[in-house]
């Protein structure tokens, strides 16, 4: 990281004041002139560093000094204020309607292909066209799922912004446009001056993980979702409010250009090194190939990729790079003849929700699941979808019966996206959650405040896992047993559940109970009986010697709600031994870091329970006896320094958080080349291409828990 004097010294431009200039040679009026410019060319440019390149040179304070200073100054003399100037990219008034404005150059769409054969076919009839068998320079390109603009550059000011409209003519919402952080008002001319004119193509969109909290933000205004981000992208582009655009994280990539005077270009590669040169966002993942097979294997390459990157894409684009040659394939009808559409294969499909159902998750969570007609949905077949919880199914209002709209991102468990109310059938009922578990027939609770409704009961039969067939207390003793927990090697499902039908095991605690003679009559298999007594003797070896576990795999063990592997670990830096914890106030426990007031009334319930209580006595009795905390200094991840984006399924991020300081690693919240891993959740943020860019390791969830349980 560079010091704020070093930057300084990087940074072009000067910063003095005008208290600093020589009064005597100017007239004050001519040094606020100066100033005003001065100031404009830095905020520009730390506006680029910030959000174009993601990569700061001066705080967030300092920059608002600079901000601050100008709008003083553009205060007192409004005559200088101009529309390029940064104080105007927000604060303009509404208009009644756009006005269209005719693009230079028509915004020409692209020929679409789904299959490899068609984008050779493409390959064979340009090479036919220009009666040549060589290979092809290609440009290759994330196809962004957003909404086309233009943005029109006189000598280097944005004076025009555009939609695409009908191709030849297109809204003029250049006020909304300019509340665009990611479009440059002004062009840098630190490396190559602007030409006269420059019409610069881009696409407008919105990063997932900001839809999400947009959409969030909507319901809970009571205002309707929007459909996708690409809908909010467009919608948020065509609002006459500027001041309302400027409320939506919208985001640009540019990827070429229309009407250009005062510069040529003979490459297409060489108009986007330009034009991030001059402070436009250009995406990362462009890539040059040699020759058609270079760009198939870039679709396959980002048709595995497109699942872990923050925003959507629905294909690539693939351009001939020489300029000499687009003009000589020239355009057809509303497409030009040098690039191509490459698609993905759709995410979504339709399909009948037979029933709705719900599942009861290991801490008693209480889910509904949309049973549906198998369907095929980007070469998977699903026939189940999550619902989430009981708001969600009444804010999408899914009803048994419904043709329904669902989609798979990564590997997530498949969505509803909507229900296609046209094909809504006349009797179909609204979803009612239980009142009682379904499983146990225990009335659910669901309390004030928490999306989640619940059955309470410790017991049910329903708390088992996805693949978990068998009720609660296997389900429970294969916690109990796991790695992270008592780390008992060698008890398997089937063991497990062996034992719970022949009543040897009745809570975890018996476990310590089983006998070696026991065991063998359950493994005993007629002709392997040698091989089931070792194996019995085995598993005997292995639970005497989990009795003396550290602290935090005793409470993890113990199964207590919203107390998992992490909060274990931040428990044993504050607690020895489980009767400590037990007697703590629940004022105390909701203190601590990462625990809070909702896991600490859970561990409050957990040992004021009477069963609990006895399983704990049993667990002493058996001679269960946590040893003191791990040293963690020697943790191989001392030190390293981790960046988590996109949601985890496993682990909430706080747990994942926590794994990591209890092992002295450190957690930000941005990526720099002095990041150790980054994290790589279902559809990740930024930080993931900032990742990729620099180079840093990234982890999946399941190598990111490999990695934990490497580091003890
Ligand atoms: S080039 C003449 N490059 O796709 C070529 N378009 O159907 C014009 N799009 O409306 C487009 N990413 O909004 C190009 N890297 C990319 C693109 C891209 C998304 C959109 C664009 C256009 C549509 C073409």
């Amino acid at each position: 990281m560079l010091t704020k004097r070093e930057a300084g010294a990087q940074f072009p431009f000067t910063s003095t004041t005008i208290t600093d200039m020589a009064m005597g040679q100017k007239t004050i009026f001519e040094a606020v002139v100066s100033r005003v410019q001065e100031l404009r060319e830095q905020i520009h440019y730390h506006n680029y560093r910030y959000y174009v390149l993601d990569d700061p040179v001066i705080s967030d304070p300092e920059f608002d000094r600079l901000l601050k200073e100008l709008s003083r100054l553009e205060e007192e003399y409004p005559q200088l204020v101009t529309p390029d100037s940064p104080t105007q990219r927000v604060g303009a008034p509404p208009l009644d309607k756009f006005e269209t404005v005719p693009h230079r150059q028509p915004m020409l769409s692209l020929e679409n292909a789904f299959s490899e054969a068609e984008v050779r076919e493409f390959d064979k009839r340009l090479k036919r066209f220009l009666r040549t068998s060589e290979e092809f320079h290609y440009v290759v390109e994330p196809k962004m799922d957003g909404c086309a603009v233009e943005l029109v550059y006189e000598n280097g000011r944005l004076t025009v912004g555009s939609t695409r409209g009908d191709g030849y003519r297109g809204e003029n919402v250049t006020q909304n446009l300019k509340t665009i952080h990611t479009i440059p008002l002004e062009m840098l001319r630190h490396k190559q001056p602007p030409p006269e004119l420059l019409e610069v193509r881009g696409e407008v969109y919105i990063d997932l993980e900001d839809f999400k909290k947009l959409n969030e933000q909507r319901l809970a205004q009571g205002e309707a979702a929007f459909a996708n981000p690409r809908n909010a992208a467009a919608g948020s582009l065509r609002q006459l409010d500027p001041n309302i655009t400027a409320g939506r994280p919208l985001k640009i990539y540019c990827y070429g250009v229309g009407e250009v005077q005062g510069r040529t270009f003979t490459r297409h590669w060489e108009v986007l090194e330009a034009l991030r040169e001059w402070g436009f966002r250009v995406n990362p993942l462009i890539e040059p190939a040699q020759g058609i097979e270079a760009a198939i294997a870039y679709h396959h390459r980002l048709e595995h990729e497109r699942h872990g990157l923050p925003y959507e894409i629905d294909g690539m684009v693939i351009k001939v790079d020489s300029l000499a040659l687009q003009d000589r394939l020239g355009t057809k009808a509303r497409s030009p003849r040098w690039a191509l559409a490459y698609k993905f294969a759709a995410t979504q499909a339709t399909t009948r929700v037979l029933k709705i159902e719900v599942n009861v998750g290991r801490t008693g969570a209480v889910t509904p699941m949309a049973v549906m007609e198998p369907v095929e949905v980007g070469g998977v077949t699903v026939s189940r979808a999550t619902l989430h919880n009981e708001d969600e199914v009444a804010r999408k209002d899914v009803r048994a019966g419904d043709f329904v709209l669902v989609q798979r991102a990564g590997d997530v468990i498949p969505e509803v996206v909507k229900v296609i109310l046209e094909d809504r059938p006349k009797d179909a009922r609204p979803f009612q959650m239980p009142k009682i578990c379904p499983v146990c027939g225990t009335p659910l609770v669901r309390p004030p405040g928490e999306k989640v409704t619940r059955c309470p009961n410790p017991d049910c039969f329903g708390r088992k896992g996805s693949e978990f067939e068998g009720g609660a207390l296997p389900r429970r003793i294969e916690h109990f047993a796991s790695k992270t927990a008592m780390d008992i090697d060698g008890l398997g499902k089937e063991m497990i559940l062996k034992m719970v039908s022949e009543d040897l095991v009745k809570d975890v605690s018996d476990l310590y109970k089983l006998t070696a003679e026991e065991l063998i009559t359950l493994t005993e298999k007629p002709d392997k009986k040698k091989k089931s007594g070792k194996l019995a003797n085995k598993i005997i070896k292995a639970i005497l010697n989990s009795k003396n576990p550290t602290f935090w795999r005793l409470v993890n063990a113990l199964g207590i709600r919203l107390v998992g592997e992490a909060q274990a670990q931040i428990l044993a830096q504050h607690f020895q031994k489980l009767e400590d914890l037990g007697e703590a106030s629940e004022e105390k426990l909701k203190d601590i870091e990462g625990i809070g007031e909702k896991r600490a009334a859970s561990i409050k319930d957990y040992f004021e329970n009477q069963k609990n209580k006895e399983i704990i006595k049993k667990l002493r009795d058996a001679g269960v006896q946590e040893r003191p905390p791990e040293r963690r200094a020697a943790s191989p991840l001392a030190g390293k320094s981790f960046v988590f984006t996109g949601g985890l399924a496993r682990l909430s991020r706080e747990e994942a958080k926590a794994m990591v300081t209890a092992r002295g690693g450190k957690v930000s919240s941005s990526v720099s080349a002095k990041t150790d891993y980054v994290v790589v959740g279902a559809e990740p943020g930024s930080k993931y291409a900032r990742a990729k860019e620099l180079g840093v390791e990234t982890l999946n969830e399941a190598e990111f828990e490999e990695l934990i349980r490497r580091s003890g």
